[in-house]
Parts: C-alpha cells; sequence; structure tokens
C-alpha cells in the first residue's frame, strides 16, 4: 500500500481524500490543513464520509507529521503560496508529490522543477487531473496535425461569477492549435499543402447548465468533426490524482499528466511515423 498524505481539504481536497481512504492500493496516513485551520487537531471523520481514525494536522507541523507517519507521496491541493512552502519541505524528506494545485507563475514552476532535479524525487504537475480532458487534448492535437486547414472552435462553460477568463483546458486546446498550425503554415509549401490555412480558433460560451463541458469542432469544407468533453463530479480530479499518485511514489522526474496516461508516448509514436513518412509535424 502506498503511504500517502493529503494537502488541503477544501473543495477538492476532500474528495480526493475520501477516494484515497477508500482505495485498497493506498494507506492515507496523513492529512494537512491550512495553518491555524479550525479544522486543526479534528477528526478526518467530522468533515467526510470515511470511518478513518485519522487527526487532521497543521501545515506548521509538517515535519512532525512525516516523522511520525513517512509517508511516500503527497498530493497537493491548496493555493500556489502553501505549494511553494510545502513541498520543499517534503522534497527534502524525499517524499514525491502530485501538484494538482494552480495558478503558479513560470518563475514558480521552475522552482518546482528545481525541487525535483535538487531532491531527485518525483513529481506530477497536473494542472488538469481529468483523464478525459487529457485524452481530448491529445485527441486533439492529433486530429490538427491532420486536418491543419479546417476551422476550429473551442466551445467552454460560461465563467462563473464575474471572470471573462477562459478555462485553463480551453487556452491549453488553443495553444497547442496554434503551434500546430503555424508549423503546418511554414510547412505547407514544402509539402505541397495549398490549402489556406487560418490560425484563428473561435472561442464561445454555452450556459453552465449541465456540469463543466468542452467542444472542439473542426469545420472542412463538406464535413465536420466535435470532440466532447463532459463532467458533473468532482470526483473526476480524484480518479486523475489517484491514478498520478500510483504512477509517481517510486519515479523519479518531473510529469505531466499526459506521461500518467502514456499519452506523450503516444505522440512520440505518431511523430515516429510522420517522420518515416518524411512529414515534419509539429
Ligand atoms: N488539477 C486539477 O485538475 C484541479 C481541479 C480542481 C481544482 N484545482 C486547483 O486545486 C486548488 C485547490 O482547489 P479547491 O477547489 O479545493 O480550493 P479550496 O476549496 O479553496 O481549497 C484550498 C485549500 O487549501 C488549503 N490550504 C491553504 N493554505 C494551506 C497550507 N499552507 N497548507 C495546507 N493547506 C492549505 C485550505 O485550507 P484547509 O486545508 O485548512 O481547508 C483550503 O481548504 C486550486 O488551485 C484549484 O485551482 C485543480
Amino acid at each position: 500500500m502506498i503511504k500517502t498524505c493529503m494537502l488541503g481539504l477544501g473543495k477538492t481536497g476532500r474528495i480526493i481524500a475520501e477516494k484515497l481512504a477508500a482505495a485498497p492500493e493506498f494507506e492515507l496516513v496523513s492529512v494537512i490543513c491550512k495553518p491555524g485551520s479550525e479544522k486543526s487537531g479534528s477528526p478526518l471523520k467530522q468533515y467526510l464520509n470515511t470511518d478513518s481514525d485519522l487527526i487532521i494536522a497543521d501545515a506548521d507541523t509538517i515535519i512532525d507529521e512525516y516523522k511520525r507517519k513517512r509517508f511516500q507521496v503527497a498530493i497537493d491541493f491548496s493555493t500556489p503560496e502553501a505549494t511553494l512552502k510545502n513541498a520543499p519541505i517534503l522534497a527534502e524528506k524525499g517524499v514525491h508529490l502530485v501538484i494538482g494545485t494552480n495558478g503558479f507563475s513560470g518563475h514558480q514552476l521552475q522552482q518546482l522543477k528545481n525541487l525535483v532535479q535538487h531532491h531527485r524525487i518525483g513529481l506530477v504537475y497536473a494542472p488538469n487531473l481529468s483523464v478525459g480532458i487529457n485524452l481530448l487534448l491529445s485527441i486533439v492535437k492529433t486530429i490538427a496535425r491532420l486536418i491543419p486547414n479546417y476551422q476550429v472552435e473551442i466551445f467552454e462553460t460560461e465563467p462563473q461569477g464575474d471572470t471573462l477568463s477562459h478555462s485553463g483546458a480551453a487556452v491549453r486546446i488553443a495553444d497547442d492549435l496554434k503551434i500546430i498550425k503555424e508549423a503546418a503554415k511554414r510547412n505547407r509549401y514544402k509539402f505541397g499543402r495549398k490549402e489556406d490555412i487560418s490560425k484563428t480558433v473561435r472561442f464561445t460560451s454555452v450556459p453552465a447548465n449541465d456540469g463543466l463541458f468542452h467542444k472542439v469542432r473542426f469545420s472542412g469544407e463538406a464535413e465536420e468533426i466535435e470532440i466532447m468533453h463532459r463532467t458533473n463530479s468532482g470526483t473526476v480530479y480524484a480518479e486523475g490524482a489517484l491514478k498520478a499518485a500510483a504512477f509517481i511514489f517510486n519515479l523519479k522526474g518531473f510529469y505531466h499528466m499526459e506521461d500518467v496516461l502514456l499519452l506523450e508516448r503516444m505522440d512520440r509514436d505518431f511523430r515516429l511515423a510522420a517522420n518515416r513518412l518524411y512529414l515534419n509535424f509539429n
């Protein structure tokens, strides 16, 4: 059993902790909350549907908690500030990490990568742990490489509250498409593609009445392809988090969710096949 620690017991952390406590391949030995949180010192079962007898610890006592529990992996769903404080302490002890927290700057992300090098630990950095969204990202890249001339439209759930921003997944899809379309545009004379390759990707918001939703539509002159992902449950992140933890607990290095799901390998195979055909995909 993989001795595991959950860092952060917010909306998502609670769902993951509940799954961990029930999963036969994991032993949830520690749950750590924010310093000074009212949860500190309380039984875990007060917050989750579990029969675990764990007592929630405070992040200020993280070293003592490690010495007592000797967990192998920590799954972090807290805040970037908390991660940047807790991760170096755990990395120094050789604890492998799954980081689901969002919102790191480029510089902060580099700090996490440095921890991997310095302490020779394993770390999965996964801003989106949904298995389905990661599959969608991978499939969309493959389609875009094969038909870069098709128009693309990304549909996503309307942002909640006063934010106008796109979801992390929608931004990632658009960024991947931009790179692929730029490469296709550069290479089109070399490979005899005469089509006009538009780099424009349209975004459309749909009302949030049926969970979180992403759809990518490729439109050609005479056909359309749509790839869609929908979820209405936070357990989707828990499934991804448990897969990532099982993947990383005895591996070293910095990984993404694509690695956990072997999508990176699929991508490499695709490029190798393309190279054999003297095609230069990006
Ligand atoms: N990767 C993904 O697929 C994915 C999916 C959903 C959310 N997220 C990201 O995960 C993060 C958490 O999301 P959420 O929805 O659970 O947010 P949330 O409900 O606000 O929970 C954040 C939790 O972090 C805990 N925390 C704060 N400082 C801490 C510290 N120093 N040490 C330990 N814990 C600390 C908080 O306190 P307590 O522990 O005391 O409650 C809080 O409950 C966000 O960055 C969010 O964007 C990622």
